[in-house]
């Protein structure tokens, strides 16, 4: 369905973020037939291009980064044609009374600050006091946003000097990921999974995100942050609060994000032996993480593993087990839930006991499975085993073309639906999670373990679910 024309101004327009993400996505949007004529979409940086040459900088990213690149396309050629740029001093004056006449107060318009946080105040100003920011303007940040919960309440009240909070909207890309979405329809959507969602039926939750790069070329930003800041306190903790959370009455912004942010205030501080570091080696032919991050005496963790608790009625006594980390055997994003054992067998001989395992693939061949337990075939009597009863969403649906994280997210921002962004509290309710559990390990001068590049992690983290008489599922592609 187009969208009635809009501006989306991006500052950082010519950053990795454009480069990689936005404008790819917006590439696809506008293939999809979602712009209306009259559609701006603007870059603005420091960089003094003219709009000729930043149609060069997008179409070279598109070749980069995007499937549906087709050099003699036609889209190719008009959609570029839409692209235009301003350079503009964020903490100065140049460029934005330019960038007042591109842009009109009547319409929605999207700024899009992709940018280091440190600007994020001096943009929101000067959109006001040069008055380019209409009533229907929206303000669109990324992650990190915030290194503490200190940082963040700082960043929170200096944009909300300039800006309403439902004109904020905090990026977590792993909101806009399809199969997370569906984590919401699983539960809410069906009547066999929610009333077996309790500490009553289900022994433990795994939650894991493995990836197989390593941190080279982001070295300078990883280490300042590692994997806790860099992926537990935003994309693991909102998987979590999805898993977690009481059902909203509605599905809608404010329903959702108060039903997360309760399950962020009854998660249990982590004690120091529930929490695994890890680091990748360096082999043969590889750098390992501290080579990659430039920093040979680096303590930050390129890998994480931890026991949670929620303490509410629902969760009290099922540990949640997190654990994500670079260059690990595969790219995978699961998340899985493990039932309790039967109490009681009515089949004489079967001594292994079975559970039922829902495992919810995120990414990649995105799908669920259910683990069952049936008769082995067969003449031998009464052999259980366990079978996956296997729904690839690929076979299942034939959705060739599900738009990608961002292109959802940017398409919520211009219709004013914040359902899938992160509310203010919540990103410093989560900050207030993980902040004590970074300052231990600096307290203590945390080392973390070293870990074979391709393995799981550190065997640490094995040991993590050993000790409780439980195992990770394996880390498979
Ligand atoms: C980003 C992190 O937010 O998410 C990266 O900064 C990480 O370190 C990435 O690689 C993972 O996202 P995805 O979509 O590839 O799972």
């Amino acid at each position: 369905i187009p969208v009635a024309p809009f501006d989306l101004i991006v500052f950082g327009g010519t950053g990795d973020l454009a480069r990689r993400k936005i404008i790819p996505a917006l590439f696809r949007r506008y293939l999809a037939g979602q712009f209306e004529d009259g559609t701006r979409l603007i870059g603005a940086a420091r960089a003094g291009l003219s709009p000729v040459e930043y149609r060069l900088f997008a179409k070279e990213a598109l070749k980069e980064f995007s499937a549906e690149y087709d050099e003699n396309s036609e889209g190719l050629e008009d959609f570029l044609n839409l692209l235009d740029y301003v350079p503009i001093d964020a903490t100065g004056d140049d460029g934005w009374e330019e960038l007042k006449t591109k842009t009109s107060t009547d319409r929605v318009q999207a700024f899009y600050f992709s940018v280091a946080p440190s600007l994020f105040g001096a943009l929101a100003e000067r959109l006001n006091s040069y008055e380019i920011a209409g009533s229907q303007a929206r303000v669109v940040v990324e992650k990190p946003f915030g290194r503490d919960q200190e940082t963040a309440r700082a960043l929170n009240a200096t944009l909300a000097e300039h800006f309403d909070e439902t004109q904020i909207y905090r990026i977590d890309h792993y909101l806009g990921k399809e199969t997370v979405q569906n984590l919401m329809v699983l539960r809410f959507g069906n009547m066999m999974f929610e009333p077996l969602w309790n500490n009553h039926y289900i022994d433990h939750i795994q939650i894991t995100v493995a990836e197989t790069v390593g941190v080279g070329g982001r070295g300078a930003y990883y280490d300042k942050s590692g994997a806790m800041r860099d992926m537990v306190q935003n994309h693991l903790m909102q998987l979590l609060c999805l898993i977690a959370m009481e059902p909203p009455a509605i599905y809608d912004a404010d329903a959702l994000r108060d039903e997360k942010l309760k399950v962020i205030r009854a998660l249990q501080p982590v004690a120091p032996h529930h929490i695994v570091r890890g680091q990748y080696e360096a082999t043969d032919t590889a750098p390992g993480y501290r080579e990659d991050a430039g920093n040979l005496r680096s303590f930050t963790e390129s890998f994480v593993a931890m026991r949670c608790e929620i303490a509410n009625w629902r969760w009290a006594g099922v540990p949640f087990y997190l654990r994500t980390g670079k260059k690990l055997r595969a790219r995978t994003s699961e998340i899985s839930i493990i039932f309790k054992a039967l109490g009681h067998s009515i089949f004489e001989g079967d001594t292994t006991p079975h559970r039922n395992i829902l495992s919810i693939r995120l990414q990649p061949n995105e799908g669920i499975d259910m683990t069952v337990t049936v008769k082995e075939p067969g003449p031998g009597g009464m052999r259980l085993i366990d079978v996956p009863l296997d729904l690839t969403f690929a076979e299942a649906l034939r959705e060739a073309d599900a738009p990608e994280a961002y292109e959802r997210l940017i398409m919520d921002v211009i219709r004013g639906n914040q359902t899938l962004f992160m509310r203010g509290d919540e990103v410093e309710a989560a900050w207030g999670w993980t902040d004590p559990i970074i300052e231990g390990w600096e307290a203590r001068h945390d080392v973390p373990k070293q870990y074979v590049p391709g393995s799981s992690g550190p065997e640490d983290a094995l040991m993590l679910l050993h000790r409780d008489g439980r195992r990770w599922r394996d880390i498979k592609a």
